[in-house]
């Protein structure tokens, strides 16, 4: 695992942009996963600076998301379908035919995940996938418990889940309670994890993702089971490690 910890959310953003406009001009044509939440924001608005100022040329790419509300529909605010066009791809020059992002309102859950997952599948596979992490140490929506081998599925999201997310809606009754999700499983095929944490509410998921026992309650630990994890946090998300880690060499801190 490599972890870098830089000094403010805002350099975070710029180092993850750099990470990522990195794979596209080395690869055009790559697959990435995408998440949603407050944290890639910064990193989103970057990579819109980048395509406008220098000319980064999303045209090649392939995206998948990570997850979404059951029940909301593409045009719904608060779907995360919603949110990417309007965060990113509304500002960048994505081929809307190579987006994928589960949708919330069809009537087979199961086969269209499956199919989602053979989608990823079909083009080889994600060479990146961007994470958040939720303060109970979820991936996309998989929630404590969920198994580590997990595959894309409908989930169902955690009281502590809902009230987070409460702040997007009018009331935490509004808060879908089920998902789609990428599995644990699928996010680990990825060739790449990069994951992002900033505030002091994620250093006791960080810590455990990075430094707890590997289990299924605490999904973040799941990382540790991937050969090329780059995580960006700022000082705040990193104050509960008790190790530098560089290079997949872990170091005890003083
Ligand atoms: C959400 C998403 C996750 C995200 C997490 C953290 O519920 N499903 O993909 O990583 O919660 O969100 P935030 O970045 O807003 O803290």
């Amino acid at each position: 695992m490599r972890v870098e910890v830089v000094e403010n959310y805002d350099v975070l953003s710029l180092r993850a942009a750099e990470h990522v406009a990195g794979l596209i001009k080395s690869k055009p044509k790559a697959v990435i996963g995408f998440a949603t939440g407050s944290t890639p924001l910064g990193l989103y608005r970057q990579l819109i600076r980048m395509h406008r100022d220098e000319g980064l040329d999303f045209s090649g790419l392939t995206t998948f998301n990570l997850d979404e509300y059951i029940g909301l529909a593409p045009e719904h605010e608060q779907s995360y379908n919603y949110f990417m066009w309007d965060e990113l791809f509304g500002s960048i020059n994505v081929n809307p035919e190579l987006v994928n992002i589960p949708l919330g309102t069809v009537d087979d859950i199961e086969q269209y995940c499956q199919e989602y997952e053979e989608k990823i599948a079909a083009v080889g596979g994600l060479d990146l996938q961007i994470l958040g992490i939720g303060t109970n140490g979820h991936l996309a929506f998989n929630e404590p418990g969920s198994s580590l081998r997990s595959r894309t599925r409908r989930t169902i999201l955690t009281a502590d889940t809902v009230a987070s997310n409460a702040r997007f809606f009018e009331s935490a009754d509004e808060v879908p309670r089920h998902a789609i999700t990428m599995g644990i499983g699928s996010i680990l095929d990825a060739r790449q994890l990069l994951m992002l944490a900033g505030g002091a509410g994620k250093a006791t998921a960080v810590k455990a993702s990075l430094e707890g026992p590997l289990t299924a309650m605490m999904p973040g630990s799941a990382m540790q089971l991937h050969p090329d994890v780059h995580v960006y946090l700022d000082f705040a998300a990193a104050s509960g490690l008790e190790y530098h880690h560089h290079d997949g060499i872990a170091e005890p801190k003083g």
